[in-house]
């Protein structure tokens, strides 16, 4: 932490894609907020974490400047400032987040001569990733104008500023609707927990780490369902190996009845009734799915 502040600080974005799941997710590793009058900050009630809610192309200046520890941000947005200063020391990966899945993409007018990425070349394209969009061009060895837009790239075509735009697409929804079709995806993104170069004492650094495993903790809980059952012991193996299961199940015996267990087991993939059925002609019943919220290995 800053030397001014016993508390941590993550940086969130205020509106957009990410902020509701980000929130979420915070949350689920068991924070708990209350907001302030203008909505801005969230002070933590039980551990000393805070939360700013800020314009996404901000975070990655936050975490350089010291102000947040930590952020939640697309991995393009962070690529884009180490490219745009790479004599700044840069906020690092904790670890991908499984979310706000999006790619940046060129994309041009629908029937437009454009076909081909070779087309591009002379050409303008608008964007607000230029460090992104020019490492990409330098790569493909083509010479086109940058045209840099902070908001409503996807305009700028029909508005005479661009015969193309670099923008993030994640439904496809906004080119669509401003007809606009993509030519050619230039990197895949998604969100991610970032450190600030600048959080690097040791009670910070403990500090971190206990979030990051509780967010850890929070993420693998993601589609994992526990299957709890009883079942006589002759019918284990074949129980066993119908199970879609993660890790070996677990196998504890039953007081006063030997010939019977009972089981339970971590499983990924969907559990659906078809499962249970087939489980339940092997010998088994008391048959239970529950949601698993958080694990901690
Ligand atoms: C991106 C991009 C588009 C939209 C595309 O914005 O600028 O506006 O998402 O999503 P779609 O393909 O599902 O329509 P982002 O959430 O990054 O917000 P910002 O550009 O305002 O920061
Ligand atoms: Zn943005």
């Amino acid at each position: 932490m800053n030397e001014n502040r016993d508390r941590l600080r993550i940086a969130v974005q205020k509106s957009g894609r990410l902020s509701e799941v980000s929130l979420d997710l915070l949350r689920r590793a068991g924070l708990v907020f209350r907001a302030s009058r203008d909505r801005l900050f969230l002070y933590g009630e039980n551990l000393p974490v805070d939360v700013l809610l800020v314009r996404d192309d901000d975070i990655p200046g936050l975490l350089v400047e010291g102000s947040c520890e930590l952020g939640i941000v697309g991995r393009n947005v962070l690529d884009e400032q180490r490219l745009a200063a790479p004599e700044q020391p840069a906020p690092a990966e904790v670890r991908a987040l499984g979310f706000g899945g999006c790619r940046l993409a060129i994309a041009v007018p629908d029937g437009s001569a454009i076909t081909a990425v070779s087309d591009l070349a002379g050409l303008r394209i608008a964007t607000s990733y230029p460090a992104l969009l020019a490492d990409w061009l330098r790569q493909q060895g083509i010479t086109a104008e940058i045209v840099v837009l902070n908001g409503s790239v996807e305009i700028a075509p029909r508005l005479g500023k661009a015969h193309a735009i670099c923008d993030l697409v994640s439904s496809g929804a906004t080119l669509a609707a401003n007809q606009l079709h993509e030519l050619v995806t230039v990197m895949r993104s998604e969100a991610v927990l970032a450190v600030s170069p600048r959080a690097q004492t040791a009670a910070t650094t403990a500090q971190i780490e206990r979030l990051r495993a509780r967010i850890g903790g929070a993420l693998s809980g993601d589609g994992v369902r526990l299957l709890m059952l009883q079942a006589p012991r002759s019918a284990l193996p074949a129980i066993t190996q119908l199970l879609p299961a993660r890790d070996v199940p677990s196998v504890l015996s039953l007081d006063g009845r030997p010939e019977d267990v009972a089981m339970q087991a971590l499983c990924t993939t969907a559990l659906d009734w078809q499962h249970l059925e087939e489980l339940k002609r092997l010998g088994a019943h008391g048959l239970m799915v529950l949601n698993v919220e958080r694990m901690l290995a």
